[in-house]
C-alpha cells in the first residue's frame, strides 16, 4: 500500500486555517492537504506565540502528533515568513515548498511603526477595527467589485480571533528576520504564486522569490489581491496541482 504523502498549508495573517477550505478538495490523488491553526489562532487553545521561531516550532508538533515526516509545506504571507523559517530549522522535513503572496524581506522602519499602531489598536478596539483597517488591503479590485461576500467570510475569520493573539502574531511578523540570504539555500522544488492585484506583498516580491530561489518556479493569478487562493481558488489550486503532481518520492 502506498501511503498518502502531504501538504502542509500554513494560514495569513490575522486569520486562522478556515483560509484554505478552497484548497481541501483539490488534493490530487495520493496527496491530503492539513492546514493548522498557528497557537492562539482559529479553533487553537494554545497560548499565542510572539516569534516566528516559536510558530514554526508548532507546525513541527503538528506534523510530529500526525506523523507527518516530510510533506509539501507553504503558507500564505504570515504563513510564508513561518514557511521560511520553518525551513531555517528542519529543511529535511520538505518534500517541496509552497510560497504565496509573500516575502522574504524584513520589516522596514515604517511598517515597524504601523505594525505598533496596530497593536495598539487591537490592545483598545479590538479584532474588529482590525478588520475595518486590513479587509480594504486584502482582496484586489476584482475581487472586491464582483465578490463582496468574500470580505464577509474574511471579517468573521479575523473577528473570531481573539485581540491578544492578533497582537502576538504582530510583534512576531514586526521581529521577523530578513530570509534573502537564505535563499539561495532552499534545495527543494518550490511553487511561488502571488495575485496580480496583491498591494500587500505585490508581484515584485514574488519575482525577488524566483530570482532566489533555484528551483522555483512562479506563476501570477490575474483577477487575484492578497488572499489569492480564496479569490481565485480554482486558479490557485490547479497550480497547486500541477506542482504536487509530478514531484517524485
Ligand atoms: C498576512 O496576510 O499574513 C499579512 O498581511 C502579512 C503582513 O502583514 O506582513
Amino acid at each position: 500500500m502506498v501511503s498518502a504523502r502531504h501538504v502542509v498549508l500554513l494560514h495569513a495573517f490575522p486569520l486562522h486555517a478556515a483560509l484554505w477550505r478552497p484548497q481541501r478538495d483539490f488534493a490530487p490523488p495520493g496527496w491530503r492537504y492539513n492546514a493548522p491553526d498557528f497557537p492562539g489562532f482559529g479553533a487553537s487553545s494554545e497560548t499565542a506565540v510572539t516569534s516566528m521561531d516559536a510558530m514554526a516550532e508548532s507546525v513541527l508538533r503538528t506534523m510530529d502528533g500526525l506523523g507527518i515526516e516530510r510533506a509539501v509545506i507553504g503558507g500564505l504571507s504570515m504563513g510564508g515568513y513561518v514557511t521560511l523559517a520553518l525551513y531555517r530549522m528542519a529543511p529535511e522535513r520538505f518534500e517541496g515548498m509552497i510560497l504565496a503572496d509573500t516575502r522574504a524581506t524584513a520589516d522596514n522602519d515604517t511598517q515597524k511603526e504601523a505594525r505598533r499602531k496596530m497593536i495598539a489598536t487591537v490592545r483598545e478596539k479590538g479584532s474588529s477595527a482590525v478588520a475595518d483597517e486590513m479587509l480594504p488591503k486584502l482582496h484586489g479590485a476584482r475581487s472586491q467589485r464582483e465578490r463582496p461576500e468574500l470580505a464577509e467570510a474574511v471579517r468573521g475569520m479575523i473577528v473570531g480571533n481573539k485581540p491578544a493573539s492578533i497582537a502576538a502574531a504582530v510583534t512576531a511578523m514586526m521581529d521577523r528576520p530578513d530570509s534573502t540570504s537564505m535563499l539561495a539555500s532552499i534545495s527543494v522544488p518550490t511553487l511561488i504564486l502571488c495575485g496580480e492585484e496583491d498591494v500587500l506583498t505585490p508581484p515584485s516580491d514574488a519575482e525577488a522569490l524566483h530570482t532566489g530561489i533555484p528551483d522555483s518556479h512562479l506563476v501570477l493569478l490575474p483577477g487575484a489581491g492578497h488572499l489569492s487562493n480564496l479569490e481565485t481558488p480554482a486558479a490557485f489550486s490547479t497550480a497547486v496541482k500541477e506542482f504536487l503532481v509530478p514531484l517524485k518520492s
